[in-house]
């Protein structure tokens, strides 16, 4: 493997200045290069967003891990490789990571989740975890990059809304789904370098559905929101170790982001369209009323930043307006998830089965547009991805090596980037950004070595396949992220 120490002198003396000539004309920082002014915040105005240079357009990328990445080794962190990859992320034009600002722990050990966690118990913080997020936009501030900062999760990976719900309920125990299992076979001679598999044993897995079920109860179980509401107040005053700037007031935070991926809590009995998603009107959910309540206090506490919801948009027209349609939610997001949602083989090399990929992104970014637009709202592709070709892999030791090529993933991101780029560039267009799923950088599955609290620290986070949707460091997909900020820097050089 390349050393770190030549990737750091590479991105800094080489790649940087190239960066320098495609920043976009009237975005220079006025003295410290590549820095944020504290004041500097981003506003949403009609479907654009601005910054005090012009119109800002986020070229972005998932890099959730930062906070323990960052943080010291002995707390599982990997400073000179956060170092690193954000100094390739910079080099590749990248302006915008979407970073967790949240993590919880439980009092015996669980399966599937980012440890150590920054919040071990309701009010009880890591300190050293916290200082890693400090160290992130910090860092991420020096290099011209804003944060979405996301406060919650739907999800299991980080301990989110079940664990919330454990704490509430007498540490009941959160009925996971089928996750990965970095300790099942297969598992190599090395100890810690096995690749796992998914599984139902050990936790009795349920499905899915019971999963949602139960991390729902989480907005309208009384103390699991005054636990969540002291989160964000804990977040939002935190004063910065690192350059002593008080979050709320550091600009470098662009958006504080309610969750990733909230789910309605009404089950639907009717017919949920072609792929299952799309869902009834239901105004009696209480992801309503939560979204409305949390943004509200979130602009309460911090008004000159953002406030998004971390929504898919996968459930149709009515979800997607009902819980953006708000005055305390500055813009709406998207995640297109072709293979998650049945519409997408990885195993299946057919040029139809990649072309129903792209008809579906292209026509799922329209639809957002137009919903965006009708609530007159920027909306941002904020999670997008696709496997390699790993049809390439079946047979072999483990599904998801780095070794498979990227033919359909170059094809697919060059369409839905295109897409967004396409709308942006319309005069009627909403969409304001990309930012695929998720930073893997210098990690390959082939390597790697789970740390002293069992991560590995791959793109994908711990109850999913590592490698299936990391963009590594090498990777053409970072090319077609470093063109689009090429592209778009010669439109706003025009002045559109
Ligand atoms: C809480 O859980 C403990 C251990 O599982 C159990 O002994 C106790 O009865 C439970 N308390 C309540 C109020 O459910
Ligand atoms: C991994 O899981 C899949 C499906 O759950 C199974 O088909 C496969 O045999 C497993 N691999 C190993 C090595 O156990
Ligand atoms: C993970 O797999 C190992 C080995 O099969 C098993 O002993 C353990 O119970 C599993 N853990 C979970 C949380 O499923
Ligand atoms: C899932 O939830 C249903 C309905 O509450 C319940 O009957 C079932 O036992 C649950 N399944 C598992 C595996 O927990
Ligand atoms: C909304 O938040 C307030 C505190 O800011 C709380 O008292 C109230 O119960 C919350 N309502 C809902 C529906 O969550
Ligand atoms: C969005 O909110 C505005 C202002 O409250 C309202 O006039 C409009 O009808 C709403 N649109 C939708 C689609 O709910
Ligand atoms: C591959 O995908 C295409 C398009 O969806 C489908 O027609 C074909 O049957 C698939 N092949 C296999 C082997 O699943
Ligand atoms: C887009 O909207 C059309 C019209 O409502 C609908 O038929 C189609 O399924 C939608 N496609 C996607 C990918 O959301
Ligand atoms: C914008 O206008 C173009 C061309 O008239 C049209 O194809 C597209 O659907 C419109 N988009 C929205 C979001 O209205
Ligand atoms: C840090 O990351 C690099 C690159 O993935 C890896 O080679 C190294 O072993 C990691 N160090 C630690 C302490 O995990």
């Amino acid at each position: 493997m390349v050393s770190l120490t030549w990737i750091s002198v590479l991105a800094s003396s080489i790649i940087t200045p190239t960066l320098t000539s495609a920043i976009p004309h009237g975005s220079q920082p006025p003295s410290t290069s590549y820095s944020i002014a504290a004041d500097d915040f981003v506003s949403a105005d009609g479907s654009r967003f601005r910054d005090r240079q012009g119109t800002v357009y986020l070229t972005g990328m998932n890099y959730w891990s930062c906070m323990n990445l960052a943080a010291d080794d002995h707390v599982g962190g990997n400073y000179s490789r956060f170092i690193t990859e954000l100094d390739q992320m910079q080099a590749h034009g990248i302006n915008h990571l979407r970073i967790m600002a949240s993590s919880e722990g439980a009092p015996t050990w669980q399966p599937f989740r980012m440890y150590p966690a920054l919040q071990v118990a309701p009010g009880a913080y890591n300190e050293a975890i916290f200082v890693g997020l400090d160290r992130c936009l910090s860092e991420m501030g020096k290099r011209g990059m804003r944060a979405t900062m996301t406060l919650a999760n739907e999800w299991q990976w980080s301990g989110g809304f079940g664990q919330y719900v454990s704490w509430a309920t007498n540490d009941s125990q959160i009925p996971y789904p089928s996750s990965w299992n970095l300790t099942a076979p297969p598992q190599r001679s090395t100890p810690g370098t096995g690749w796992g598999n998914y599984t139902v044993e050990g936790v009795n897995a349920a499905p899915y559905s019971n999963f949602t079920a139960y991390a729902n109860e989480f907005y309208t179980i009384p103390k699991c929101q005054k636990w969540y509401q002291a989160h964000i107040s804990k977040v939002l005053n935190r004063v910065n170790t690192v350059n002593g700037r008080v979050y709320k007031e550091d600009a470098t935070i662009m958006t504080w982001q309610l969750a990733n991926e909230p789910q309605p809590a009404v089950v639907p009995t009717q017919y949920l369209g072609p792929y299952s998603l799309e869902l009834p009107p239901a105004p009696e959910d209480p992801v309503i009323p939560w979204v409305k309540n949390s943004s509200a206090y979130i602009k309460s506490l911090a008004p000159k930043q953002l406030v998004n919801v971390g929504f898919e948009g996968k459930q149709g027209k009515w979800y997607f307006q009902a819980v953006h349609n708000f005055s305390t939610v500055d813009y709406c997001t998207t995640h297109c998830w072709v293979q998650n949602w049945g519409v997408y083989d990885m195993l299946n090399s057919s040029s139809a089965n990649l072309q129903a990929a792209k008809d579906f992104a292209t026509a799922f970014v329209s639809n957002s547009s137009e919903w965006s637009k009708e609530i007159n709202k920027p909306v941002y592709l904020e999670e997008f991805g696709m496997a390699r070709d790993n049809w390439e892999n079946v047979g072999k030791e483990y599904l998801y090596l780095s070794s498979a090529g990227t033919s359909n993933k170059d094809e697919y991101f060059n369409t839905i980037i295109g897409a967004a780029m396409d709308d942006f560039k319309s005069k009627n267009g909403s969409y304001i950004g990309t930012s695929p799923w998720a930073y893997g950088g210098l990690y390959r599955p082939e390597t790697q070595h789970a740390n002293a609290f069992g991560e590995i620290w791959a793109g994908d986070p711990p109850h999913e396949a590592p490698g299936w949707y990391d963009l590594y460091d090498t990777d053409e997909a970072m090319n077609i992220v470093y063109r689009q900020q090429q592209d778009i820097a010669k439109v706003l050089g025009k002045g559109t």
